[in-house]
């Protein structure tokens, strides 16, 4: 199966725009999606007319042509590579649905089957791994380990650092990193217990390994349930990929000086971590368990959010300004979760009662604010039993694999270049040095 480039139908522009600045027009093409979505192409905006555009948060600028995900904010919709967010969800696993966002198509048996053995055959962790992870404190935080741990990881695969990779070695890039991302983050969690690092099973699938990983133990082999097997790879499925998201553009930003794939999505990771990222998924729990303990009943906490005196974590987003389909599916697999399990948990409630509010309170209304991916997932992380500090790298094993096709496809873009935004200064103008003795106090 060859990796895919952009179809040349993303290439075609219908016309031009024309851009009236003091003194001169400049004419710019238009470049219009196979989802009919239209953009501006300012590429040669400076060197035709001086000007460069300024978009902090690149709210409206598009950084690549991509043919990996599809997101229409308004009507709240995500594909990836075309199939629906809801049919994945539904009937896919989490390993095919890698293989369909780098690959670009559904596995054939034979690909899946042998792309399973490969991720059995890269579970183990090179012995010298494990000095890396004595070396850190044992309330050290995953996401810390987990970045660092997966650049060192490169050490141990000079074969994989080029970014020439063809489809095998791409393959086994692949299976290195979801493999290995997932013993790194039970071989962390053991650690932080002051308990013996479980090695990873051969017989098992990949959420199952990951499972035993976390939660057997020499005298008691965990035996995961198919109800938080199939919650487990949901969770993955749902946060396997989401276009240009801070943590996206960020792999694809260090891979645009043609860095290897192990430092890149090292990158990924850390910039997922921030709270405004996947770092919500933590957050939201923190604020729902400040809820509960402060005894604050919801209606106050959201009065307080329309105060600005704090945000309501799990709440809106850059793209969606409809609701979050993730959300959608979590929220459902949540529920049924908690049903198998019989456990009450009285977070989902108060989150419950919360979007309640929220969703037909005004302030939330008018700026189109409602639950994202993250406002569900933790109460289900929490369900399977994954600690809070662990809830960010559970989405960095999901996001692997989106991460990974989308720093192949800059590589296979015609039109890559090294990322390297303008600015437009604001500093003080030339000035004389001052020597030390002449500065104020
Ligand atoms: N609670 C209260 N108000 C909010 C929230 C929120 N969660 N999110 C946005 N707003 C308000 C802002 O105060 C602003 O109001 P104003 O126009 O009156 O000043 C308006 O909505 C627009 O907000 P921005 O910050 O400009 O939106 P932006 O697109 O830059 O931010 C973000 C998106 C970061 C996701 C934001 O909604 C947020 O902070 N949410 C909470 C954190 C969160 O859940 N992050 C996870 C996102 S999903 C993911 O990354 C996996």
């Amino acid at each position: 199966m060859p990796s895919p480039a952009v179809p040349p139908e993303a290439e075609a522009g219908p016309g031009t725009a024309r851009l009236q600045l003091p003194g001169r027009e400049v004419e710019l093409p238009i470049v219009v999606g196979t989802e009919d979505e239209h953009a501006v192409d300012v590429s040669k905006l400076r060197d035709r007319s001086g000007y460069v555009t300024l978009d902090p948060g690149f709210g409206n600028t598009g950084a690549c042509k991509s043919a990996i995900t599809f997101i229409d904010g308004e009507a709240g919709i995500l594909r990836y590579r075309g199939y629906a967010i809801e049919e994945l969800a539904e009937r896919s696993s989490f390993v095919e649905v890698a293989l369909l966002l780098i690959f670009g198509e559904l596995p054939s048996r034979e690909r899946l089957d042998r792309f399973r053995e490969m991720l059995t055959e890269e579970q183990l962790l090179h012995e010298g791994m494990r000095y890396h992870f004595e070396g850190f404190p044992s309330n050290g935080h995953p996401m810390a380990m987990l970045s660092a741990m997966i650049n060192a990881c490169g050490c141990y695969h000079p074969e994989l650092l080029s970014s020439e990779m063809d489809e095998e070695r791409l393959l086994r890039a692949t299976a290195a990193l979801m493999s290995k991302v997932c013993t790194i983050a039970a071989f962390s969690y053991k650690m932080s217990q002051g308990r013996r690092m479980e090695y990873p099973d051969p017989s098992l699938n990949y959420c199952r390994n990951f499972l035993h990983m976390m939660f057997s133990r020499p005298h008691r082999r965990y035996e995961a349930s198919p109800q938080v097997v199939r919650a487990l790879s949901q969770f993955l499925i749902l946060h396997a990929d989401h276009e240009q998201n801070c943590s996206t553009s960020t792999v694809r930003l260090v891979g645009s000086s043609g860095a290897n794939v192990f430092a890149s999505v090292a990158s990924g990771v850390c910039a997922l971590w921030g709270p405004l990222h996947g770092g919500a998924n933590m957050a939201v729990i923190e604020m729902l368990q400040q809820i509960q303990a402060g005894g604050d009943d919801p209606k106050s906490v959201v009065a307080k959010v329309k105060d600005r005196k704090f945000r309501l974590m799990g709440f809106g987003h850059r793209v969606y300004k409809n609701f979050d389909p993730r959300a959608r599916i979590l929220e459902q697999t949540c529920s049924e979760l908690l049903d198998t399990l019989g456990i009450s948990d009285p977070l989902l409630d108060i989150a419950r009662e919360l979007a309640e509010i929220a969703l037909t309170d005004g302030y939330f209304l008018e700026r189109k604010l409602y639950p994202n991916v993250d406002f569900y997932s933790g109460i289900i992380l929490r369900a399977i039993g994954i600690p809070l500090n662990m809830f960010t790298v559970m989405f960095s094993i999901g996001r692997v694999p989106g991460w990974i096709a989308h720093w192949h496809e800059l590589y296979l873009d015609p039109d890559r270049r090294i990322g390297r935004p303008r600015q437009v200064y604001v500093g003080p103008n030339l000035r004389d040095y001052v020597p030390i003795e002449g500065r104020k106090a």
